[in-house]
């Protein structure tokens, strides 16, 4: 497992466990007691691939997200998995258009790009394309707690999933034969414009709460302030501008 500690990874690894699949989780601090109990922690860096080799001692089968913003290193990190596993199954995004020769926007591209390095490695894959993942709204956590007010760009609604669904498939993709050189595109039960979003969070918190778009220099500045790192912020914004909130991010 990578991303073991991340909002996606953590549920993949509480799933598989309750299933008695023995899960080890590639962590950059072994030391931290992040994981559920039973989950084997072995140190490693995926920026580091020769720091690879120990957790991948008889693994099998690689849970890989990837949490850079571009494609370097991933050639190597990709050589290292299939140098002891046989499977690997990509967290990607449902942005990702086959038909299209450049993405509209840099993190569609990496998926893209990562996607079709993946495909080239000589390990059996499945891609697993999330629509966007529910967590994400964790970063408005300091602007709900403040005024109520959560100011973001206009961007297009989109079939947000929860990271425990995308859990749900990525266990049975794991466990289970069948998936081999499968894409599957997972997805939320609805779209939701951001402003439906913190509408819903409103309700379930038991406070009203609104969406403010704003134009893209004020949401940069909100981004920043609300801890996300300045590139995926510089990448966010790049996906925003294209997709304007008439477009659906999804067909
Ligand atoms: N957000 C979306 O809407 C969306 C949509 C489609 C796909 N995705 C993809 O889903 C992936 C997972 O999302 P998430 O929300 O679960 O991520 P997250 O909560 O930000 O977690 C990132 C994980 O990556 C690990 N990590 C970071 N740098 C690392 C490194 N150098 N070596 C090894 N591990 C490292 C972190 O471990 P530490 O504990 O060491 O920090 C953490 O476990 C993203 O990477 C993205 O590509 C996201």
């Amino acid at each position: 497992m990578t991303g073991a500690t991340g909002n996606v990874g953590r549920q993949v690894v509480a799933q598989l466990l309750s299933t008695g699949t023995p899960v080890r989780a590639l962590m950059r601090d072994a030391q931290q007691p992040r994981l559920p109990e039973g989950a084997e922690a072995v140190e490693g860096d995926l920026s580091r691939p020769g720091t690879l080799e120990r957790a991948l001692a008889e693994i099998e089968t690689v849970f890989l997200i990837w949490p850079f913003l571009t494609t370097e290193g991933a050639p190597a990190v990709l050589d290292v998995i299939a140098g002891h596993a046989r499977r690997v199954v990509y967290l990607s995004s449902s942005g990702v258009n086959d038909a299209a020769e450049r993405q509209t926007d840099p993190i569609n591209q990496l998926h893209a790009d990562m996607e079709s390095l993946i495909e080239k490695s000589g390990l059996q894959w499945t891609i697993l394309r999330s629509n966007t993942i529910a967590s994400n709204a964790r970063g408005w956590a300091e602007q709900i707690r403040g005024a109520g007010v959560v100011r973001g760009p206009d961007i297009a609604a989109t079939a947000v999933i929860d990271p425990r669904d995308i859990a749900t498939v990525a266990v049975r993709v794991l466990i289970d034969d069948g998936h081999e050189r499968a894409t599957h595109v997972l997805t939320g039960p609805q779209v939701v414009s951001r402003a439906q979003q913190v509408h819903a969070i409103g309700e379930a918190i038991g406070r009203p709460l609104r969406f403010e778009k704003v134009p893209i220099a004020a949401a940069r500045k909100q981004l920043l302030a609300d801890g996300r790192p300045p590139a995926l912020v510089e990448a966010l914004l790049a996906g925003a501008e294209v997709q304007g909130s008439g477009h659906r991010e999804i067909s």
